[in-house]
């Protein structure tokens, strides 16, 4: 990444993190353009414009709840809510925890307070590094992809071989307009590592499996 593209986006982060200071979180209607795949973007919900819609952390949870995950891991923590979300749905299940990290060390600790805050930092491990030099110990069921999107393929490459092969990879900002997320999966899918759904939300998610050990 150059320079001046990380200062604009730390520029970025730390706006939206002013701005949720002053307001709390809102909810409200999602504001990305329109795309061919979902034409209504102000039928979802968001609380701003960095962390997942509000749909996409309710699908989050479900999917918790749903797959039962002994390890989550989540790239780009940024204020920490999808952390929470997944982390309700770990505590629902009753086990499980969710290791989730961020690069940027004003924007982790403002995470770091929110978890601590929140009553599930039980489930959470909250680390201050990058997903591109983390190190995770054991088989991931749930691996979750909201980093800088650059680099989102790259980090699956990386996680890959310790990805449960019945497990789930969900890779969001997938949309057509955000496009290299998107391009990235199509990627992974034809060089045969994972099968790929692309899920028409404002942003986009992919929900992927590896298919190496698929049977
Ligand atoms: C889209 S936001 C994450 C939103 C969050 N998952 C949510 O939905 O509540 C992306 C975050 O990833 C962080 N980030 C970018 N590149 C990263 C990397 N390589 N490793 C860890 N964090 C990274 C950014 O600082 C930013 O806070």
């Amino acid at each position: 990444m150059n320079l001046r593209r990380l200062f604009t986006k730390e520029k970025q982060e730390r706006r939206i993190l002013r701005q949720i200071e002053r307001t709390g979180d809102r909810l409200q209607p999602e504001y990305h353009r329109p795309t061919p795949e979902c034409p209504h973007p102000e039928r979802w919900r968001m609380f701003d414009s960095m962390t997942a819609e509000a749909e996409v952390l309710e699908f989050l949870r479900t999917v918790v709840t749903t797959i039962k995950p002994e390890l989550v891991v989540e790239t780009g923590t940024f204020s920490g809510i999808s952390t929470l979300w997944i982390a309700e749905g770990l505590k629902a299940n009753g086990r499980g925890r969710v290791i989730t990290c961020e690069f940027d060390r004003e924007v982790y600790e403002n995470a770091k307070a929110r978890i601590q805050a929140s009553g599930l930092a039980e489930w959470i491990e909250l680390r201050n590094e990058s997903s591109l030099d983390m190190k995770v110990e054991g088989t991931i069921d749930l691996f979750f992809s909201d980093s800088d999107m650059p680099i989102r393929e790259r980090e699956i490459r990386r996680f890959l071989p310790q990805i449960n092969p019945y497990g789930l990879i969900l890779m969001h900002d997938a949309s057509s307009h955000l496009k290299i997320v998107r391009e990235a999966a199509l990627k992974l899918e034809q060089d045969g590592l994972i099968s790929a759904v692309l899920l028409p939300t404002p942003r986009g998610l992919v929900v992927a499996q590896k298919r190496e050990g698929r049977k």
